[in-house]
């Protein structure tokens, strides 16, 4: 301990967590430009390649491509052979980085990144004006980042597990059931659930035009639109109805009213429907959440969730990591008085809601 208070231990294991925590900011842009330049994807095969050779196969310069490596190298993305000069991503990595359709896809995290640091100047300002940011008001690669991040989630869990956790859900989608996914951004779990149960129909709807046209061109694409449809409406006032089956995906946290949202799901909802609020993982005092998963959301939640809610009427401003105690609370206030707590992973809980 110095004269001043200062602990010199602590202070310099603070700083040696400010190394890891500046390399893994400083590494995101570099991850944005091996996405975008398909240079995860040139080296998917996990053969060694030289600056050059990845250079010359993704048509860049190989000064560049030689810096990105070595930076990729000392961040444990890519490995390194001194012995010849290559360079290789293991199976693990291009995994993660590389396969668009894989559960374990990461790259759509930086672009969410990207829109977020882009967005920060307004975000800053609303600290002091108090007033809110809406989803739609975000640079564009917010929507597609959203999308490429959660989808890989959502491809692993969300018919396999999350709507067999649900009570009698799977039975009727099989036979035959009208779904409302609310909130759907670019629809990836709209779209996934079509994929899954040809027999029923689904309605997309989301208050964001841009990302309604989005999604209803990725219906066209997945070859399901006959059985999807996309609309522009705020969770209040969807139409459709009545719905077996009505989702949110990460997105009632978001809303202004999540309780108004509730007593609209309740009237469009079947007698015996049922209500499946995925929102993020999160424990109900803030002591739980203190860990590497609560840092991530609660910057989603500062940055996007918390100022999107508050652009909104009510503007109750949940935020990302509200709980489970809070939420059944808000489910409630709309009429849902059965909320169990259905599936979990370590990023997201699955509330089973019914009236
Ligand atoms: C975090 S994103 C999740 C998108 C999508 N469900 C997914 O999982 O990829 C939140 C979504 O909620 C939408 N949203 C926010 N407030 C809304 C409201 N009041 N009514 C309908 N959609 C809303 C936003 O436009 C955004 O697409």
């Amino acid at each position: 301990m110095t004269a001043t208070g200062i602990d010199e231990a602590k202070l310099e294991q603070f700083m040696g967590q400010f190394v890891g925590d500046f390399g893994a900011a400083m590494t995101a842009p570099l991850v944005m430009i091996g996405d975008k330049l398909g240079l995860y994807k040139a080296m998917a095969d996990s053969e060694p390649v030289t600056p050059a050779q990845l250079a010359e196969r993704t048509e860049c310069r190989e000064r560049y491509i030689r810096e990105w490596l070595c930076q990729q190298a000392a961040s444990g993305y890519v490995e390194y052979n001194a012995a010849d000069g290559t360079f290789r991503l293991p199976p693990e990595q291009a995994m993660a980085l590389a396969d668009e359709n894989s559960p374990a896809f990461i790259p759509g995290a930086f672009q969410l990144l990207a829109a977020v640091v882009k967005d920060e100047p307004q975000i800053t300002e609303r600290f002091r004006s108090g007033e809110g940011f809406g989803w739609h008001e975000h640079h564009h690669d917010l929507f597609e980042g959203t999308e490429r991040f959660f989808r890989p989630g959502y491809l692993a869990s969300l018919v396999e597990s999350w709507l067999p956790a649900l009570d009698g859900v799977v039975e009727k989608l099989k036979q035959g059931a009208r779904v409302a996914d609310i909130g759907c951004g670019h629809g990836a779990s709209t779209i996934l659930m079509a994929n899954a149960f040809p027999a029923s129909t689904f309605v997309g709807s989301d208050y964001h035009d841009g990302s309604i046209q989005a999604a209803r061109a990725s219906a066209e694409r997945a070859g399901v639109a006959d059985r999807v449809s996309f609309e522009v409406s705020s969770a209040k006032d969807f139409g459709g109805g009545p719905f077996d089956l009505v989702c949110v995906f990460d997105a009632l946290h978001d809303m202004g009213d999540p309780a108004g949202a509730a007593r609209h799901v309740r009237d469009v909802l079947t007698e015996d429907g049922t209500w499946m609020v995925v929102e993020p993982f999160a424990g109900d005092s803030i002591e739980e959440n203190l860990n590497p998963v609560g840092r991530i959301f609660y910057s989603g939640s500062t940055m996007l969730c918390t100022p999107a809610s508050l652009s909104q009427e009510v503007g109750l401003a949940l935020g990302a990591q509200a709980g489970e105690q809070r939420l059944t609370e808000v489910l409630g206030e709309g009429g849902f008085s059965r909320v169990r707590r259905a599936a979990e992973t370590p990023f997201n809980i699955v509330l089973e809601a019914r009236p």
